[in-house]
């Protein structure tokens, strides 16, 4: 029996680096840098950067093999991470059966039928916040979409309206965000990183308060079903463990769905048959008063537009994996110990699997052309037993809020397009602004 023919993994040469290297200083990111080496060297390759070497994934058949099939011979946990260090025992960070546990305890908290009232809350927190909107004035649509998701994950999954007291945690919650940031640290571990101990502590007190605040509150009426937190106290679960869970869900709740609403007003804004197409099916399908999930059902062109969004800009582009053994992939071989990253966005820009990938086209999602789709291209979420736990929350919560703001704003560009920045989600770089006007149609109140 002849022995399989095992190959290197593809590594830049020279001309490969250098084209890397220019596309990296001509769009000012990685993202560009990454593309000129897939289509120099094919869907697995080598990343080779001073003291951080890894294997970068494309396509359908990698991501497949990675996240589904051979997905128990790697974990995701990188000692030393800061993502590792902030989440410390938190779900994301987690392998093995610790996971899986935590996995099966949280999702309750996250289930459909929680989410007529979820529903309630977002349409409220969007009203809050825009609320402060001037007619006319120019939004900084990142920071605003923030405030949005922010309160949202708080009211929903903790019980607590976070609006009173955003601007107090503001800053503390930016500089979490940064802490988790590529940065330096990929190439240097070791690299001091001053001055984040006081908002990082912060973000613990606010925690701690409210676990507190509920422990204090057991036994008294909380509404038919727990939320979240009250399903992690019920879990029996110390405060240290509850509270590595709530940051998870903090971070990993809110900075995704913020890249995500930004990222689709900006587009918005910038298409104005899609804009018209969106904001006629809100009309049609939304009357006067707050919605249910029944409606949101309705709105097919914009869940459209969000999935669209989301093939363009993944608030997660990439996914991190580390090998515990050699694992065989095609004809290589992925040693044990490598770092290996799944690009969500070079798959979903592959103009293998999407024609004309870097146009804006919501009908790529319409069902007629969405059922022809090979399974693994399009994956926002991940895929396999790790994807996102918070999936169906964050597109109905998008849903949501797009359908509220198209109800009662119009969005007009300011500037030119604006580049993605990869920061611990993809998001709109200088957070793009939009002039906002409000709509005085008599069927739309406030
Ligand atoms: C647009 C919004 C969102 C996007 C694009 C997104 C994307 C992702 C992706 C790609 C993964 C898998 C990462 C991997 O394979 O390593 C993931 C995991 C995760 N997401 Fe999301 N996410 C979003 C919203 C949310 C929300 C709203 C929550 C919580 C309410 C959430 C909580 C999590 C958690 C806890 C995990 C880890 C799951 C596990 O390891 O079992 N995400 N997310």
């Amino acid at each position: 029996m002849s022995k399989a023919v095992v190959h290197p993994i593809p590594r830049p040469d020279a001309a490969a680096a250098s084209r890397a290297g220019l596309a990296f200083f001509g769009e000012r990111s990685i993202l560009g840098a990454l593309a000129a080496l897939h289509q120099a060297l094919g869907d697995v390759f080598q990343l080779p950067l001073p003291g951080f070497s890894s294997v970068v994934l494309v396509g359908p058949e990698a991501n497949r093999f990675l996240l589904t099939e051979s997905r128990n011979q790697f974990v995701w946990r990188a000692e030393g991470d800061p993502v590792t260090r902030l989440l410390r025992e938190g779900i994301l960070v987690s392998d093995g059966a610790f996971h899986d546990d935590l996995r099966q305890i949280m999702t309750p908290g996250l289930h459909h039928r929680l989410f007529e009232r979820f529903v309630g809350a977002m349409w409220r927190t969007t009203d809050l916040v825009t609320s402060r909107w001037r007619d006319g004035a120019q939004i900084q649509v990142l920071d605003e979409m923030r405030r949005i998701a922010l309160g949202i994950v708080t009211e929903t999954l903790f019980g607590d309206d976070v609006s009173r007291q955003v601007d107090q945690l503001w800053r503390a919650i930016l500089q979490t965000i940064r802490y988790i940031s590529p940065g330096p640290w990929v190439i240097w571990p070791e690299i001091p990183r001053p001055g984040y101990g006081r908002a990082l502590r912060r973000m613990d007190e606010y925690l701690y308060h409210l676990i507190a605040q509920r422990r204090a509150r057991a036994g008294a009426q909380r509404g038919d079903e727990p939320d979240l937190l009250g399903i992690l106290i019920d879990a029996g679960m110390n405060d240290e463990l509850i509270k590595d869970q709530m940051l998870t869900m903090l971070i990993a709740g809110h900075d995704t769905s913020t890249a995500l609403l930004a990222w689709a007003l900006h587009l918005l804004s910038r298409h104005d048959e899609a804009m018209a197409r969106a904001r006629t099916e809100v009309e049609g399908a939304l009357g006067a008063g707050a919605p249910g999930m029944a409606d949101m059902q309705r709105l097919s062109y914009l869940d459209q537009v969000i999935k669209e969004t989301l093939r363009l800009y993944p608030p997660i582009h990439l996914g991190s994996r580390i090998a515990v053994a050699d694992v065989a992939f095609r004809e290589f071989v992925i040693p044990a110990g490598a770092r290996v990253l799944y690009s969500i966005y070079l798959t979903h820009r592959d103009k293998t699997y999407w024609p004309n990938p870097e146009v804006f086209d919501p009908d790529r999602f319409a069902p007629e052309n969405a059922s022809q789709r090979q399974a693994y291209t399009f994956l926002p979420f991940g895929a396999g037993p790790r994807n996102c736990i918070g999936a169906a929350f964050a597109q109905v919560e998008a849903k949501v809020v797009l359908a509220r703001l198209l109800q009662r704003f119009a969005f007009l560009p300011v500037g030119g397009p604006v580049k993605p920045r990869m920061r611990a989600t993809l998001e709109p770089n200088l957070g793009a602004l939009v002039e906002v006007r409000r709509l005085e149609h008599g069927a739309f109140g406030a």
